[in-house]
């Protein structure tokens, strides 16, 4: 099983963003955590990080016929991108959607989700946890629904 793990903007600054929200991990060390896990389910994960909305939908383009799910935190992209709703449609992956900070408890542009309604689940508000939480969810899914 290969999943894709896609971060949009901002992401890469993890570790020197607002704690209170985000945490205090850098995006590397959050990718070791999902790695190690993924390693013990036998899983193989591929990373992938951009600020650009264009280049994660040509990513999208390029491997979503090599990869069994989509782990993504969209960053801002969650509250306007349409692109990137359609281009994550259009991989017919299952895709769990995960945010470091409760958007829903944020400010009000944060409580608009452009992606709701694509993803089996949306996990928020854990920091890092989300992530795990959210492949496991992931992981379980693609299992119990594989044709194989
Ligand atoms: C975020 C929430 C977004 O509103 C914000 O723009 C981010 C990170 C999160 O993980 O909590 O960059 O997706």
């Amino acid at each position: 099983m290969k999943i894709l793990v896609i971060n949009g903007p901002n992401l890469n600054m993890l570790g020197k963003r607002d704690a209170k929200q985000y945490g205090t991990l850098t995006l590397a060390q959050i990718n070791k955590q999902l790695g190690s896990f993924a390693e013990s389910l036998s899983v193989s994960l591929k990373f992938f990080h951009s600020n650009h909305e264009g280049e994660i939908i040509d990513y999208l383009q390029e491997e979503t016929d090599s990869a069994d799910g989509i782990l993504i935190n969209p960053g801002a992209l969650t509250h306007y991108g349409y692109s990137l709703r359609d281009a994550l449609i259009d991989t017919k992956l299952p895709i769990v959607e995960v945010h470091l900070s409760d958007i829903d408890r944020r400010e009000d542009f944060r409580k608009i989700d452009v992606l709701a309604g694509i993803a089996l689940d949306n996990i928020k508000g854990l920091q890092e946890k989300s992530y795990i939480l959210g492949l496991e969810k992931l992981i379980n899914y693609i299992r119990n629904n594989s044709k194989v």
